[in-house]
């Protein structure tokens, strides 16, 4: 058989949290794919990086008052140590902010403009009304215009599901400033997809790129009508890679650049060994598979294959889609414990048991996965320790010193059976039908154990004239159990490592299930894999409840209420200065402030602080000001502005003039001072109450 090419992707994680068990199912999905190619003697990459760019990350850098860089690396490192400790392994795992990746979205791009595929179209947006900063979804909230519910975010409402655009909501306000957004309009970037169509037709439909249900699904929701252009920019402020030719001021959408991310990955594992990045990105030799779940797919099987075909990249040779992991019956629920980080369950559980777990599960269709957590606990012990592990564990200690039989013996044709399953198992790895896999293997564990059981070793080995049986049928046990973790290497690697040093032959290839080893020796038997502890399971989902609760208190997402405290504002200010004792209203309006307009500022040079200001009240009515603003300000960006004035000061006489009111201003002097404006609409001479 020739060896096949294959570069396997995985969704590329979002950089805006830790890894959960809900994402495993793809990792875990994936590396066992990958192994079994690798151990069937393919060539085969396994591809990811994390996707680093848009609007959540900028609002979570901005939480954590880092940078968007910060941000990034930290969640990649933390990524990264969570998916080796699943064994886990990425032949290469980059980000989506690489150059690599830059460079590559400026080809992709270049090559849909010259295509004409790119045209660009005014949208009505969201901006904050005090920085004039284009609002991106995620930083508006308001009443959810469906069920009116309160303090609900710009793009779906967390209460009723009902999904809408921040323009729709009720009272919105900016999380940026608090203030209501005002409307304005933006240029945006569209793709024109139906250009390709016909192409996506006959891509999505035929050529078994797709699983039935899903090329099903893409002809009856979207396929069988002129397909929408596609919005790719979005306006700065934007965590990304700004468009060229816009002058920072358009940024690609982060769904644009992040598939793009599986080619800059690849190219920095090809920079790194020496290869032709074109070997395996353009050339018929190469295979690409695509592993994502399913709440993605209209990303990679239309928008995707689009961009490549234009590009003029390989097309993907299969898009593998799988469903959604629930537990114990139930979506994952911070409140129940059930929302398990990667990193919590590596504290309590062994990897190997989730790995095994989704193996048994995960079928070639996009069903949900549950996970139940009784059956997780009886399934592993059930298989993994009680009919794999134990059948080494009770085999190797009686040959422990004589090792393996020279020649294997008469095992009424096991092991030939065994051999004989290896095209069955391999073809349901190949097709992801992986529970069918598991079924298939733990058959020959099933008729393993008998055999042993049958033949008692630990009774013979009580009649020395009986050793060379025993030692026999320890051959065959081991044998057979190497057999099995042969076909279960791709799901449980750490397993078939302690096998190698067990039976002292590494695990190579698929076809080492072929031929029994024989005259080797045994090393002494180590612990493989205990039972699974119930105890642990509990703990597991005790911390991971206390875990969300911490989480919902320091970490909780803005109320409009408490946009100031979200936006951190310091305690300092008020402290420094406490409010003066209490007035009537009757001294309030002693002083009477007044809208006026700056009609001309002047630098007074002889002094360190002032600029000596007119101000109108209105009509004919000037007063001059000295403010100690000089630091602070321009002259000449002052006039023509409104201010707030204290209009019946007494006149103070100054070195320089006299002195005809004050202007209100916050701050503590020098450069810190903040002058008071008034909103559009105020005119000079009303009255501030
Ligand atoms: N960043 C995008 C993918 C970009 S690919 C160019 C993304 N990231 S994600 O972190 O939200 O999800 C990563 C993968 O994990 C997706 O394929 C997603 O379907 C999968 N899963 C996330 N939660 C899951 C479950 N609860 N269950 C099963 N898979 C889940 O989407
Ligand atoms: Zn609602």
């Amino acid at each position: 058989m020739t060896s096949r090419q294959i570069l396997v992707t995985a969704a590329l994680p979002y950089a805006n949290g830790p890894i959960h068990i809900g994402h495993l199912v793809e990792y875990i999905q994936t590396d066992i794919w990958v192994r079994f190619q690798k151990l069937r003697g393919n060539r085969c990459l396994y591809i990811c990086a994390d996707d680093t760019h848009g609007t959540a990350i900028m609002k979570s850098a901005r939480q954590r008052n880092c940078t968007e860089q910060q941000f990034i690396d930290e969640m990649q490192a933390a990524h990264q140590q969570d998916f080796s400790g699943f064994d886990v392994a990425f032949d290469n795992y980059g980000s989506t902010h690489s150059p690599e990746n830059r460079e590559l979205c400026h080809e992709i791009w270049g090559s849909l403009e010259a295509q004409g595929l790119i045209r660009q179209q005014v949208v009505v947006e969201l901006f904050d009304s005090q920085s004039g900063e284009s609002l991106p979804d995620r930083f508006v909230m308001g009443t959810c215009p469906k069920c009116k519910s309160p303090d609900q975010y710009g793009d779906n409402c967390d209460k009723c599901s009902a999904t809408y655009s921040a323009i729709d909501l009720i009272d919105p306000v900016s999380t940026t400033s608090g203030e209501p957004p005002v409307q304005g309009e933006a240029v945006h970037y569209f793709v024109n997809i139906e250009a390709l169509h016909e192409f996506l037709d006959e891509w999505t439909q035929s050529g078994h790129h797709l699983q039935d249900e899903v090329a099903n699904y893409l002809k009856g929701h979207f396929l069988h009508e002129p397909l929408r252009d596609w919005d790719v920019s979005r306006p700065a402020p934007y965590f990304g890679f700004d468009i060229p030719g816009t002058d920072g001021q358009h940024f690609w959408y982060v769904w644009f650049d992040a598939p793009i991310g599986y080619m800059a990955s690849t190219k920095q594992w090809c920079e790194r060994h020496g290869e032709d990045f074109n070997d395996w990105w353009k050339s018929s030799q190469t295979e690409v598979h695509h592993f994502i779940g399913k709440d993605i797919q209209y990303f990679h099987c239309l928008f995707w294959p689009a961009m490549l075909k234009t590009a003029g990249y390989n097309l993907p040779e299969k898009v593998h889609i799988h469903g959604f992991l629930t537990v114990n019956g139930r979506k994952m629920s911070k409140r129940d414990g059930t929302f398990v980080m990667a990193a919590t369950y590596l504290k309590h559980l062994n990897p190997t048991y989730l790995r095994y777990y989704y193996a048994a599960k995960l079928g070639s269709r996009l069903d949900d996965i549950d996970m139940n957590l009784d059956e997780f606990q009886a399934k592993v012990d059930a298989d993994l320790v009680n009919k794999v592990v134990n059948l080494a564990s009770r085999a190797a200690k009686f040959v422990a010193d004589t090792g393996l039989s020279a020649a294997y013996p008469d095992d009424g044709g096991l092991f030939q059976q065994g051999a004989a399953a290896s095209d069955a198992i391999a073809e349901a790895y190949e097709t992801c039908n992986y529970s069918r896999a598991m079924r298939l293997i733990m058959e020959l564990a099933d008729r393993a154990n008998p055999y042993f059981d049958d033949a008692a070793p630990w009774v013979l080995r009580k009649d020395p004239e009986q050793a060379d049986r025993v030692q026999d049928i320890c051959t065959v046990a081991l044998n057979l159990y190497r057999q099995i973790m042969v076909y279960l290497a791709p799901v449980v690697p750490e397993l078939a490592d302690k096998t190698a040093t067990l039976l002292g032959q590494p695990i190579t290839h698929w076809d080492d299930a072929q031929t029994p080893l024989t005259g080797s020796p045994v090393a002494t038997f180590k612990h493989m894999l205990k039972r699974v502890d119930a105890k642990d399971i509990q703990a597991m989902i005790e911390e991971s409840k206390e875990q969300a609760a911490a989480a919902a208190e320091t970490n909780n997402e803005p109320a409009v209420a408490d946009v100031a405290a979200a936006t951190g504002d310091s305690a300092g200010p008020l402290q420094a200065e406490p409010l003066a004792e209490q007035c009537t209203f009757d001294d309030f309006v002693k002083v009477d402030l007044r809208v006026a307009r700056v009609v001309s500022a002047e630098d007074v040079p002889e002094a360190n602080k002032l600029l000596k200001l007119t101000l109108s009240l209105g009509g004919e009515e000037r007063r001059t000001v000295f403010a100690g603003i000089k630091q602070a300000y321009q002259p000449e960006d002052l006039v023509g502005r409104l201010v707030v004035m204290a209009a019946n000061l007494a006149p103070r006489k100054m070195k320089f003039g006299l002195s005809e009111g004050m202007i209100l201003a916050s701050g503590g002097g020098g450069k810190e001072v903040f002058m008071l404006g008034v909103d559009e609409g105020g005119q000079p001479g009303q009255r501030v109450h």
